[in-house]
């Protein structure tokens, strides 16, 4: 699918690797409806880049909220073609702390944010979806989604995170089935370490662990316009569907 001229949603707009992701689809022509729980970011960083992005406070597992930025930018932009979901939480803890237990409410917070949310935007952004004519390839939309290499090589603390994660690319080809009949292609990313505020919140043994394990080729962490590229190269191929792709450096985590 043609990026120039299509309309995008973005969650997790505000920062990192959806930042990138809003920039990316903007530089080649997309109109994007920006959204993110983050309001404040939103108006310093997205704001700014100029008349084709639109900004909305969203919470992405709240049902009502991603219904009406989904429709906002119908109205706005008259239709939606791309939808990216970055919007994602850490919530680290591990399953037993010095007697204590992972508390179910991180549990759910985690599940509800990355997984469940990731599957509300997709619900409600293939709905708006079927309305596009298709183009000459028969497409009507594509949806991108984020997982991670934590889904097979989570660390100490990560069990939620990893879980989440898991199940994104475990929803991937069920729903890439469910929206074959709509011209709609599912492909989820499972990046490795990347440079943002996600990864600078990790406790340094974690991230030192990750960083270490970049044993191959290049030595450093992912930077989010690499991401992004992948995001734009998947809206443009309409080869991929329903599958994950890795972009990690080829790292590989240890097992401790
Ligand atoms: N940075 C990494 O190393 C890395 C690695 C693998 C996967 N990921 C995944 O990439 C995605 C983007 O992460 P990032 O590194 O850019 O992190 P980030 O913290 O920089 O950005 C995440 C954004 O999601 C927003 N968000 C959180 N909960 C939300 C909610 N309920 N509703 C709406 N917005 C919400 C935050 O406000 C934030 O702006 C996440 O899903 C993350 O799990 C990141």
């Amino acid at each position: 699918m043609e990026i120039i001229n299509s309309v995008a949603l973005v969650t997790g707009a505000a920062s990192g690797l959806g930042l990138a992701t809003c920039k990316a689809l903007l530089a080649a022509g997309a109109k994007v409806m920006a959204v993110d729980m983050d309001h404040e970011r939103l108006t310093s960083e997205v704001l700014p880049l100029g008349p084709n992005v639109r900004i909305r406070t969203v919470d992405v597992a709240d049902d009502a909220s991603i219904q009406a930025a989904v429709a906002a930018a119908l109205a706005d932009f008259g239709g939606l073609h791309i939808a990216v979901n970055c919007a994602g939480i850490l919530g680290p803890c591990k399953t037993l702390s010095k007697g204590q237990l992972f508390p179910l409410e991180l549990w759910n917070r985690v599940i509800g944010i990355n997984l469940t949310g990731s599957f509300n935007v997709i619900r409600h952004a293939s709905l708006a979806m079927t309305a596009n004519a298709p183009n000459a390839d028969g497409e009507r939309g594509v949806i991108v989604n984020t997982a991670s290499g934590a889904a097979w090589q989570g660390q100490m603390g990560q069990v939620a995170y990893s879980a989440s994660k898991a199940a994104v690319i475990g929803m991937t080809l069920p729903v890439a089935r469910d929206l074959a009949q709509y011209g709609v292609r599912v492909v989820s990313i499972a990046p490795g370490l990347f440079e943002t505020s996600m990864s600078a919140s990790m406790p340094p043994k974690v991230s030192q662990n990750l960083i270490d394990n970049m044993i191959l080729f290049p030595h450093r962490m992912g930077e989010a316009p690499e991401f992004a590229g992948l995001v734009c190269h998947i809206v443009e191929n309409p080869y991929l569907n329903a599958t994950t792709i890795n972009i990690d450096g080829g790292a590989r985590t240890g097992t401790r």
